[in-house]
């Protein structure tokens, strides 16, 4: 066999702080493999970046005093002591607010607008009077309509364990201002992800072999990707409410200015929410890299030979799955060859985390 054409990634962190360790063992993980397949011969290009945009990261940036720019850049600054530390050798590192993370979410959105898969539909959500925007749900707090528990987020109560809609919590107040939040409508763009033709897509895409005749997704993940596929999903499910009653439902991909983001084409004052082009920063990076080589990046996506394969945690698997494929091919691109998905690492069987005080920076 051929030696492999490989483009290889790692999920994108989101440029609001420093790594912690499980970024850190994913890069690893997937730097070792990337090796393994260069001894055998292959050539790979394995790229990460920044993923910079969203409403926390904005948010954030306003708290520091800083622009969203000013503030990612200052994160992007820490990225190379742990990179060269560890020894960890992506051939490039980009951001998602970039030209071609830009140029490439438009066009990818267009092409998906030819083929009749995006409506605009009315939506009312919580606004916050003081601060002038709409407000994230994890920005909406109240008591829990269930037990009544004060200072509960707006989608589940930590008191109750109750799942909800902001829109039910008792005398809800925005985490911004303190403000009472008024219900406003607004227009939203939706990928029709419900479409017969996305669902008959990622039926065949997260079931079918890759070239080398093994499956694109490990047993696991195809079954979690068959449950959201129509056989019995839970409702609650991140990704904003896309499954519904057992199936694929519609996926809100704009979020109203202020908003840091990409511009959304012929729709003033609309930005693609985060993970439309968070993944697309995958190729923007690719771009990136080309444009740096010498390498022509729409030949080399066009190559046939040319694999795919994304390294992600388990906690991102519905937007790579079932977004992300579909994303690409309807509008008119190559699929993922295959998506490799790893667990968290656990302390006392919980997943680690800084809050709860069982983080370990990796620099120590
Ligand atoms: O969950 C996260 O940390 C996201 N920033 C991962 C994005 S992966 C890719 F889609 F960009
Ligand atoms: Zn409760």
């Amino acid at each position: 066999m051929n030696p492999r054409n490989l483009f290889v990634t790692t999920a994108l962190p989101y440029a609001n702080g420093a790594f912690h360790i499980g970024h850190i063992m994913e890069y690893i993980q997937a730097d070792i493999w990337v090796r393994f397949q260069r001894m055998r011969g292959a050539t790979v290009r394995f790229v990460c970046a920044d993923d910079a945009h969203g409403a926390p990261i904005m948010i954030a940036a306003e708290k520091a005093g800083k622009t969203p720019q000013e503030f990612v850049a200052g994160i992007a600054a820490g990225r190379r002591q742990y990179l060269d530390g560890f020894h960890i050798a992506f051939d490039h590192w980009h951001s998602t607010d970039s030209p071609e993370n830009t140029e490439l979410s438009q066009s990818i959105y267009r092409g998906l607008r030819d083929q009749g898969l995006i409506d605009v539909r009315s939506v009312e959500q919580f606004f916050d009077p003081v601060k002038g925007m709409f407000l994230p749900d994890r920005y909406i707090k109240g008591e829990c309509p269930k037990c009544g528990a004060k200072d509960q987020y707006g989608d589940s109560c930590e008191a109750c364990g109750a799942v909800y809609a902001p829109t039910d919590l008792k005398n809800p107040f925005s985490a911004l201002s303190g403000a009472t939040p008024e219900l406003r409508s607004s227009d939203h763009y939706f990928f029709r992800l419900s479409d017969p033709r996305c669902v008959a897509f990622l039926q065949q895409w997260t079931r079918s072999n890759d070239r080398h005749g093994q499956p694109r997704l490990q047993p696991e993940v195809l079954a979690k990707a068959q449950e959201w596929l129509g056989e019995g999903a839970a409702p609650d499910e991140p990704g904003g409410a896309a499954v519904a009653g057992g199936k694929l439902a519609d996926w809100d991909i704009s979020r109203d200015a202020p908003y840091f983001g990409i511009e959304i084409p012929d729709a003033p004052g609309k930005y693609f929410y985060v993970w439309l082009d968070a993944p697309i920063g995958y190729l923007a990076s690719l771009k990136a890299w080309c444009a740096k080589n010498g390498v022509d990046f729409d030949a080399l996506l066009a190559d046939p030979t040319l694999e795919q394969v994304h390294f992600i945690g388990k906690d991102i698997i519905y937007f790579h799955v079932l977004f992300w494929p579909a994303t690409l091919h309807f509008a008119g691109r190559k699929a993922p060859d295959r998506v490799n998905v790893h667990g968290f690492i656990t302390v006392s069987g919980e997943k680690m985390s800084k809050s709860r005080g069982t983080g370990i920076s990796p620099l120590r």
